[in-house]
């Protein structure tokens, strides 16, 4: 059987950043407060011209670069994301008309911070049973745009990113080896974003709020670290690896503090996780695709290396993802 394996990466952040000395401006808070409880210091804010799409494409093409394609070679682009410019069409068609996709077919998936992972599973699952296809999958967001910044609990959190990668089948059948979903739609209250306001009056929500970010914290905190442990001990389990066999661990970059928590949990080295949120901040379903991009240029991760994936978001969903190098 042949999984879906990475040919290429790519990333785009705007070059607007937002410190945490920028917030203090914005509300009460402070670069020492901020930094100890979530570990960011800054984030990336776009800016005219960079639309959750024009994001998603820039990073979709140095994929492309990486992986030696031809965007007319794509079957298929999937793009995970919670902020789209535009309900309809989905992102990933006014991608797959930004880079000339002309063979794809195009679609977007919406799991929150965990929707690159299921969409990683879902390629997977569809090289599986066409092992010479070519998937684009991108996680992209423009979180700033759905961010009350008013309120210090959540505006300090969030960024904005893309991530993208190349996946097919390799000869030398490298790859995803396996992973362990899940959701919880009961919890939906604790992390939830409501739609514009229903046109149909019948269907407006008089107790909405607005369109942005709403979160209990510290529940989702601790959510985040118990979900996140069991879905990986499960997946290690199913699979008789020890944690010290992992080369790398890449994971859903939402705070310092719940991946220190995790690890401490796991009994996993610290030194082999890759970090970045201090950079960008949460940024949702770009997060994961955006450390790899990096990981996979620094030369962190390396051929044969054995990677394991995690995350967490709203939903609630979340999961661990095992893959080949
Ligand atoms: N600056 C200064 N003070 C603040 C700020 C701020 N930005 N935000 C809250 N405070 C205050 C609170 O008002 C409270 O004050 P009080 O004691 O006078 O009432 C105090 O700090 C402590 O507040 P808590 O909510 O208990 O702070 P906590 O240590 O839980 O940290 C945080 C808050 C950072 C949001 C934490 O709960 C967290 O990281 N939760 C996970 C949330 C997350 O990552 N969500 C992302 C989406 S899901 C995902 O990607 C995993």
């Amino acid at each position: 059987m042949k999984h879906a394996a990475v040919l290429g990466t790519g990333s785009c952040l705007p070059e607007r950043v937002l410190t945490n000395y920028d917030l203090e401006k914005l509300v009460e808070t402070s670069d020492e407060w901020i930094t100890s409880r979530t570990g960011i210091q800054g984030r990336r804010i776009a800016v005219k011209g960079e639309e959750t799409f024009k994001l998603a494409s820039v990073a979709a093409r140095r994929a492309l670069e990486s992986a030696k394609l031809k965007a007319e070679e794509l079957d298929l682009i999937v793009v995970a994301t919670i902020t789209p410019h535009k309900i309809m069409p989905s992102c990933a068609c006014f991608v797959q008309a930004e880079i000339g996709a002309t063979n794809a077919f195009a679609y977007d998936l919406n799991a929150a911070c965990s929707g690159f992972l299921y969409g990683l599973d879902l390629a997977d699952k569809y090289i599986l049973s066409k092992p010479d296809m070519k998937i684009l999958l991108i996680g992209a967001e423009n979180l700033s745009s759905r961010v009350n910044w008013q309120d210090r609990n959540t505006c300090i959190l969030f960024g904005d990113g893309a991530g993208a990668c190349i996946l097919s089948s390799r000869t030398s059948g490298k790859g995803v080896i396996d992973s362990n979903l899940f959701s919880d739609g009961t919890l939906w209250k604790l992390l939830h974003m409501d739609s514009p306001k229903s046109l149909n009056k019948d269907l407006v929500q008089e107790d909405a709020k607005g369109c942005f970010i709403q979160m209990s914290g510290q529940d989702v905190f601790k959510y985040a670290v118990r979900a996140m442990e069991d879905a990986v001990s499960g997946l290690l389990d199913r699979h008789s690896i020890n944690v010290n066999d992992i080369t790398m661990l890449i994971p859903h970059q939402a705070n310092v503090r719940i991946l220190n928590k995790l690890m401490d949990r796991l009994g996993f080295n610290k030194e082999k996780v890759f970090v970045n949120v201090n950079k960008y901040g949460n940024t949702s379903a770009a997060s994961i695709p955006i450390a790899l991009d990096e990981a996979s240029r620094q030369g962190v991760i390396k051929h044969d290396d054995l990677l394991l994936f995690c995350s967490f978001g709203g939903g609630f969903t979340w999961g661990a993802l095992l893959m080949h190098w």
